[in-house]
């Protein structure tokens, strides 16, 4: 058992660097708060900077768009499960998020009239995604609130993986147990912390997401006694770059803009894979197009299929889309001369820990923002490039929702933390894991194979001490696949990203969340009242 050996003390602890963990911190310095901020990397080793598309916002100076539209759109692509309140106060807030990034420096691109540029993504009605540097608008957006961190002074643990959350006796969290690279155990007490942990594609073996995002802060919510919901549906992007067969780890992404700028899907034969498949066509919400992608994969038994963006000349690619180009070229595919080779991989995580838009968990003390949260704005599936923008506007909320709560006195005093060693928790092999979650817990899932993953997880996993950062990740990667395989398996239709072979239909009975916790051993466990609402008394 090893014992923590140093000591820091902050009002809010960040975990993250991305779009809504650094948003949060620049808020809390704003409202004067003393903020630390978390990275397991380095400060750009996050999720954003790998967003190509843009951030979704209706700003108002369209007179054929409009915020109850784009709220539309997303309810629509969510498949029943958006909480529409959630999705209208989220949009609602994207007009003053963005002219907030801006003025911390982000640049966007610019269309005529001096107005921003807009493109159309899967599931939009209406042009409404603005981009930076065409396809780049995740560095971007990283860019500037990193050199905004920076001038504000924002404190940063860089290589520091948090492992846990110290809680009172009462079960309130009051800091963070963190390992330096080495794996020297600290403590940082604080009445508030932030999970801004990204998302879980490393679950799987091929993946737009970075090694970072092992579904750390899933696995900190659930240990910390907070519930988690719509975990079953991951979102697999339909055109990700195929470099060959067994693609592993980050594979790189063909943004759905260039779908938006007119690209087609067609098989190896030249046939268009959306045709009379949704009256979007191509540019259907992600989840319908990377299910008819895998649906033509299986009749045909290939594994990839064609973007056709030939229409797209190569100056166009290079001013538009700089960041697709230069993935194309280096895997000796030139976009503008002949189709893309493309395969749908895991790319976002629908759900997360309960959160409201003030990213105010269950736990007292305990707060959530960006795609580790499930707030209820992406439902079923989310709608493309409102990830942005939900971590823009929910780390500026949840930053004021800690300067409430802090003001108020309704958070825990960091003093009643009791020091606690690193856990000992249920920790599989990686590669066992991502090969069993990519064969039956992908796009088309069955009860047979979902009880497959559940018992190979049981056979591989072993109870260790969590020591090492590539311990705390592989501990995570376990517990969010169990909770993952349960409510997948609970879930007995297809809905959104969730996909069952054997239950091929949407069930009305199944128009509601299924949330999980954690039992006092520590297996996930469905929420009973989502277990009533099936009437399985
Ligand atoms: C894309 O550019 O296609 C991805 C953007 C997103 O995931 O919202």
């Amino acid at each position: 058992m090893t014992s923590p050996c140093w000591k820091a003390h902050a009002d809010l602890v960040v975990v993250g660097t991305g779009v809504a963990g650094l948003t949060a911190a620049l808020r809390a310095r704003e409202l004067g708060l003393r903020v630390l901020v978390v990275t397991k990397e380095a400060a750009e080793g996050g999720n954003t900077r790998w967003a190509q598309g843009g951030v979704a916002v209706v700003l108002g100076d369209d007179s054929a768009d409009s915020v109850d539209r784009h709220v539309a759109d997303t309810l629509a692509a969510g498949g029943g499960l958006c909480d529409a309140d959630t999705a209208a106060r989220i949009i609602g807030d994207g007009p003053a998020a963005v002219a907030r990034l801006r003025s911390r420096g982000a640049v966007f691109d610019m269309g005529d009239a001096g107005r921003l540029a807009r493109t159309r993504e899967g599931g939009h009605t209406a042009f409404r995604v603005v981009h930076a540097g065409g396809d780049a608008t995740g560095a971007e957006v990283e860019r500037a609130l990193l050199a905004a961190s920076r001038d504000g002074r924002v404190p940063m643990l860089e290589h520091h993986v948090a492992v846990d959350t110290l809680r009172t006796p009462a079960g309130e969290v009051a800091g963070l147990l963190v390992l330096d690279a080495s794996g020297v155990p600290g403590v940082l007490t604080a009445p508030a912390v932030l999970l801004a942990t990204g998302g879980l594609g490393q679950l799987y073996q091929a993946t737009t997401n970075p090694s970072v995002a092992t579904a750390d802060g899933v696995a900190i919510a659930l240990r910390s006694g907070a519930p988690v919901a719509d975990l079953e549906f991951v979102q697999f992007h339909p055109t990700v770059l195929y470099t060959g067969e067994g693609a592993r780890g980050r594979c790189p992404l063909v943004t759905e803009a260039v779908r938006g700028e007119g690209a087609v899907l067609v098989d190896s034969r030249g046939l268009r894979v959306m045709a009379g498949v949704h009256p979007l066509g191509d540019l259907a919400p992600r989840d319908v197009v990377s299910a008819a992608i895998t649906r033509r994969l299986a009749e045909l038994g290939e594994d990839h299929v064609f973007l056709d963006a030939t229409h797209l000349d190569r100056p166009t690619f290079r001013r538009r889309f700089p960041t697709v180009l230069a993935a194309c070229l280096a895997a000796g595919v030139d976009p503008s001369a002949a189709p893309i080779p493309v395969s749908p991989a895991a790319h976002f995580s629908c759900g997360g820990v309960v959160s409201t838009v003030d990213g105010r968990t269950p736990v007292r003390g305990l707060y959530a923002a960006g795609e580790v949260a499930r707030t209820g704005l992406h439902g079923a599936n989310r709608l493309a490039s409102n990830s942005l923008l939900e971590g823009l506007v929910v780390g500026t909320r949840a930053a004021e929702a800690v300067a409430a709560d802090l003001a108020l006195g309704v958070l825990a005093e960091p003093r009643l933390a009791a020091c606690q060693p690193v856990p000992t928790v249920p920790v599989a092999d990686r590669d066992t894991l991502q090969r069993v979650m990519s064969r039956y817990a992908a796009i088309g899932r069955d009860g047979e194979g979902l009880a497959v993953v559940g018992s190979v997880l049981d056979v591989s996993a072993v109870d260790r001490p969590l020591e090492t950062r590539a311990l705390v990740e592989d501990a995570a990667l376990t517990l969010t696949a169990r909770a993952l395989i349960a409510a997948a398996a609970a879930r007995t239709e297809s809905r959104g990203c969730h996909v069952r072979d054997d239950f091929p239909a949407v069930d009305p009975d199944w128009a509601h969340g299924l949330t999980i916790r954690l039992t006092p051993s520590g297996q996930p466990m469905l929420d009973r009242p989502a277990l009533l609402a099936r009437g399985a008394a």
